[in-house]
């Protein structure tokens, strides 16, 4: 694990906020993971190689991804590294799960039926130490509690915030939030 450590800050030794992001992530992530009974290492895994990418080229996208799938979310650019990601790390761990794969793939918006791997990512990702808007503590008290009422209040205070920018929350972001709520009024 310590190597893989090195393979993450020193990729991102540029970025050193990205560095703490990333070490507020697995702090927040591990701290859900034991409160909901999940595996730790799983899910240290899968917060260390989250944002892995973040910083690589179009090009380098590219070569993990296919033209197709660039093409595809070219106006959406900040869902490449959650999948080139998730590429990245299968080469370097070949035997790593779909389970912690799939984590770090929908990290951005998490997605409907997700594992309650993939929450707690997408949920330490918006909530750990480092973020410091309004809702982040929330965000977090909320997920110790219950992770669907931390996913929905987390998705909602993103589409708040994209509505103060004038911009459109994404279909899928939509659908996420809709799966949740719907799930929520049927319990
Ligand atoms: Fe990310
Ligand atoms: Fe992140």
């Amino acid at each position: 694990m310590k190597n893989l450590e090195k393979i993450v800050y020193d990729k991102l030794t540029e970025h050193p906020k990205r560095i703490n992001h990333t070490k507020g992530v697995i702090q927040t992530a591990v701290n859900l993971c034991k409160a909901h009974g999940v595996n730790e290492n799983d899910c240290y895994l899968a917060a260390l190689f989250h944002d892995y990418t973040k910083y690589d080229t179009v090009e380098v996208h590219e070569k993990y991804l296919g033209k197709e799938f660039i093409k595809k979310y070219e106006k959406q650019p900040f869902l490449y590294h959650p999948y080139s990601g998730a590429i990245a790390l299968k080469e370097l761990v070949p035997e790593v799960s779909d389970y912690v794969l799939n984590a770090i793939r929908y990290h951005t918006w998490c997605r409907p039926n997700a594992t309650k791997l993939d929450k707690i990512i997408f949920i330490a990702d918006k909530c750990e130490p480092n973020r410091v808007y309004p809702d982040a503590k929330m965000i977090y008290e909320l997920a110790l509690k219950d992770l669907d009422e931390a996913l929905i209040y987390a998705l909602k205070s993103n589409v708040k915030h994209l509505e103060t920018k004038n911009l459109f929350p994404h279909p899928d972001q939509i659908k996420t939030l809709v799966h949740y709520q719907v799930k929520k009024e049927n319990l």
